[in-house]
């Protein structure tokens, strides 16, 4: 077979065939019954396109920065744990997205070490979830700076909600003799897969070495779940409190509310994502790109705005920029890729990203990615929704009194 492939759909095809069936659904993930993580995508589906039939263009430029990285093209991996996928793991994606000029984010539940990914792609973000004490945090953020990531981003939409109506995937922590046994029937139906690992001499694990904290051991992955649940939720004067430990720009990810977005700005962020987890957290949030351009309108000329979610396509990040997004972060559609084909498999989506971004443009007479306004897409009425409008816009303040959320 070609291990070339079109479209994003056809690499989740060719993941859905050649993964074992609990590490796939751990892919899939969403929550509850779904109802996010499908208009995650449908959003996209309702927004147009008006473009020109002739006009004066050179050649098409969709380079830009997000908070001082120059990229190719705006888009960016969002951080998610890789475990089991591929032996390589995040380090074959950073790989990737260095060699496709764009730059990496890395979650705290990673199976690579920070230091192993900023040096296969020193454009790499560092993401940290609130867990733990404040001193194991420190030190997880110490660790990530001294490493060398250019940023934090610090993820905080997450409400430990795990029922799934189509079930959720059964996971072991190790594959030790006896998990072997019981997941040979997936596994041995899974025979290329396991072939990768076992040529590359290792067995999938699910260790966090992120979550180190000094010279101790690196957890589990679920012992570490087990102590985020246990940690208490942060305010935003913590918020604050890890813009003034890290070291760079700090990026907020989860934001759909206008008030959450000026407390952000007020707590000295550098930049957020409309973002509602790609469907894994709160189910029965709206998409992020509905959010989106009320959310730009709102904080965007004082810093930048991304989105993440629901992206599978070059159209869809030119739409996302049309509504204000400056760049966009890519997570399932990059993990398809590492499944069906690894470092090789990613670099192929960034490339179905990068000619469906250059299509858009070209069809937008449109030279450079700066150029894309809300006069390039059609929106239906009622798209877009303005989430948490405080009554007066300066009432939100991170050091002040609750603003009232308007109604939606
Ligand atoms: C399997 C999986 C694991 C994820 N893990 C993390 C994580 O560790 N940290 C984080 O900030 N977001 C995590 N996310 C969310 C992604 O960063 C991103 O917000 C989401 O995937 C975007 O939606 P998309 O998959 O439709 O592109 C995860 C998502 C998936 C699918």
């Amino acid at each position: 077979m070609n291990p070339w492939f079109e479209t994003v759909a056809e690499a989740q095809r060719r993941a859905k065939k050649r993964l074992p069936k609990s590490v796939y659904g751990a892919l899939i993930a969403g929550s509850e019954r779904g109802q996010t993580i499908e208009d995650n995508q449908k959003a996209f589906t309702e927004l147009g396109f008006a473009p020109h039939v002739a006009g004066p263009i050179g050649e098409r430029d969709q380079s830009t920065t997000v908070l001082g990285q120059q990229l190719s093209m705006p888009v960016l991996i969002s951080p998610t744990g890789v475990q089991a996928v591929h032996p390589d793991g995040e380090v074959a994606v950073a790989r990737a997205a260095a060699a496709r000029g764009i730059a990496m984010g890395l979650s705290s539940f990673a199976s690579k070490p920070i230091e192993e990914v900023v040096a296969a792609n020193p454009a790499t973000f560092f993401q940290l979830y609130w867990c733990g004490s404040k001193d194991q945090i420190l030190q997880r953020m110490a660790r990530a700076n001294a490493a060398g990531a250019v940023g934090l981003i610090l993820t905080l939409d997450w409400s430990f909600s795990h029922g799934r109506d189509w079930g959720s995937p059964v996971i072991p922590e190790k594959l030790d003799l006896r998990t072997m046994l019981k997941f040979a029937p997936q596994t041995l139906a899974r025979p290329r897969w396991l072939a990768t690992y076992v040529r590359s001499g290792r067995i999938p694990d699910l260790t966090a070495p992120n979550m180190a904290v000094g010279d101790g051991p690196a957890p589990g992955f679920f012992g570490a779940y087990g102590e985020w649940m246990g940690t208490q939720a942060p305010d935003w004067a913590d918020v604050r409190w890890v813009c003034a430990h890290w070291d760079g720009p700090v990026l907020l990810k989860g934001v759909m509310r206008v008030d959450d977005a000026l407390r952000a700005v007020d707590a000295g962020v550098a930049a957020i994502s409309v973002s509602n987890h790609g469907g894994n957290n709160l189910d029965g949030t709206p998409a992020a790109i509905r959010a989106l351009p009320v959310l730009a309108d709102a904080v965007g000329s004082q810093i930048e705005v991304l989105l993440d979610g629901g992206i599978r396509r070059g159209s869809d990040v030119v739409k996302a920029v049309a509504l204000g997004a400056r760049a966009v972060l890519i997570g399932r559609a990059y993990l398809w890729g590492l499944a069906a084909n690894g470092q090789a498999g990613v670099e192929n989506v960034l490339d179905i990203l990068r000619g469906g971004i250059d299509s858009a443009l070209l069809g937008l007479r449109k030279t450079r990615i700066s150029d894309v306004d809300r006069s390039d897409v059609v929106v239906p009425a009622g798209f877009e929704l303005a989430l948490g409008v405080p009554e007066t816009a300066g009432a939100a303040s991170a050091s002040g009194e609750r603003a009232e959320a308007a109604p939606a």
